[in-house]
């Protein structure tokens, strides 16, 4: 049986060829379905070894090369990819020991084309836009979203639309949607509101939705799970640990890690931490809760990737949750900046959004909840130089309401060898 649309509360079921992001009957998200029983007996983890390092397309993909677990029955030749994926998973015994760990790896995200893990999600939503036809994909976005649509857009001659907030843009990202081509659309709104605009603007001018309420999007970020798990051999972690915005990434680690345990290619579930910004967490205050329900909060952080309310795919986050016997936390600005500092001088670096994967552990190892001895993998998911601005105004100690506990000051000189010298001779910290 080929893939098919369904809805994940009440089960209706849609051609994988509809283009449709809500259930018509409930309202509900829906999931890329794959007939994991058939898949049972075709997949195996000697199957993704064997093409590992191949320069054959589109198996030289981290994604592409699950393409059995993401879309089997799509056809190579609308497969958009750069290729993706291949990101490092970095052993960082330092950064354990400060979180309190013995075991800690990181997993950059922010190593793929564009800077972040989007690519994963975008390389599958523009090939389904190819497979259906589609001239135009939009999307609304706190930056990298865009940032990937406008690659694999003008990578593939469609039009690519994206719609921003009107503050606190990362440079970089802003910078990437303009090179790359795209239309940008900078509208007097936050993310929350630009996101139910792009969904209302598509539908009338039938534009193809790549915000990660597109099911398509979260198959292709299921990768980063599936490649984490062959870089440790499929042995199983046992936590996963990853920044919470609009819920995409989190839902698909949650339904990937759920498959591959269906399909019977590891044998246990690691736990998922998902970790929020204070000041955007609606799915951290559902979490105290009991997880019933959220309210929509107004978002405010340092880290505007994950600035974001109203996280669509809440339901789909809950579920992951439930499945990975998850838990959720939260980090002040603060706490992000100080641990992206250090992030950076491990010679790593990230955007500030990633940085919650470290604080938020360090914080559940002080409660306790996850313990020394247990390995983690946390998820860097954008590049450092993403938002260039806020690493050089924590430096200057410039951030309104942090005081930065890892700050390396620029240095000023005259053109004199005294001058660099005096510079010099003093003592390097640790
Ligand atoms: N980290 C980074 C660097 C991001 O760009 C995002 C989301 C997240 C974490 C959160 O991931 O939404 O799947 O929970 N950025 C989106 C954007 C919203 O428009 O680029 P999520």
């Amino acid at each position: 049986m080929a893939s098919i649309l369904q809805c994940m509360q009440c089960g209706q079921q849609y051609p994988i060829m509809q283009v449709i992001y809500n259930c018509e009957t409930c309202g509900g998200l829906l999931d890329v379905q794959h007939d994991l029983t058939a898949l049972r007996s075709t997949v195996s983890q000697e199957l993704f070894d064997q093409r590992l390092g191949t320069l054959d397309a589109p198996y030289n993909s981290g994604v592409w090369r699950f393409k059995e677990l993401i879309y089997p029955d799509v056809e190579d030749r609308h497969i958009a990819s750069r290729p993706e994926g291949n990101t490092n998973l970095y052993h960082t015994p330092r950064l354990a020991e400060w979180a309190g760990l013995h075991t800690l790896y990181l997993k950059h995200e922010g190593e793929n084309p564009t800077g972040s893990f989007k690519d994963r999600g975008m390389t599958t939503g523009v090939t389904q836009a190819r497979a259906l036809g589609m001239k135009r994909a939009a999307c609304a976005s706190t930056g990298n979203t865009s940032a990937s649509l406008a690659a694999y857009t003008a990578w593939t001659d469609m039009e690519g639309i994206v719609f921003f907030q009107d503050q606190q843009i990362a440079m970089g990202k802003l910078a990437q949607a303009i090179a790359y081509g795209a239309t940008a659309v900078q509208i007097n709104a936050d993310f929350d509101r630009n996101l139910e605009l792009v969904r209302e603007v598509s539908l009338s001018l039938g534009i193809y939705v790549l915000n990660s309420v597109n099911p398509f999007r979260l198959e292709g970020q299921k990768t980063i799970m599936f490649e984490m798990l062959q870089q440790l051999r499929w042995q199983v972690p046992d936590w996963i640990v990853c920044p919470g915005g609009n819920l995409g990434n989190s839902s698909a680690f949650g339904k990937g890690l759920f498959e591959l345990c269906q399909l019977g290619l590891i044998d246990r579930m690691p736990r998922l931490a998902i970790i929020q910004a204070e000041g955007a967490n609606p799915l951290y205050r559902s979490y105290q809760n009991n997880l019933g329900g959220y309210e929509p909060v107004h978002a405010d952080t340092v880290a505007t990737a994950i600035k974001i309310g109203n996280p669509v795919n809440y339901a789909k986050a809950v579920r992951a949750l439930q499945w990975t016997n998850g838990v959720v936390e939260q980090v002040s600005d603060q706490e992000i900046m100080d641990a992206k500092a250090l992030i950076d001088r491990q010679g790593i670096g990230c955007e500030p959004a990633s940085a919650c994967s470290l604080a938020g552990l360090r914080k559940l190892i002080e409660k306790g909840i996850i313990r020394h001895d247990e390995t983690v993998v946390g998820i860097l998911t954008g590049h450092l130089l993403k938002d260039p601005d806020a690493t050089i105004h924590y430096h200057n100690n410039q951030i309104a309401g942090i005081d930065a506990q890892y700050p390396n000051k620029l240095h000023h000189a005259g053109a004199s060898v005294e001058e660099l010298t005096r510079i010099l001779d003093t003592p390097v910290k640790a």
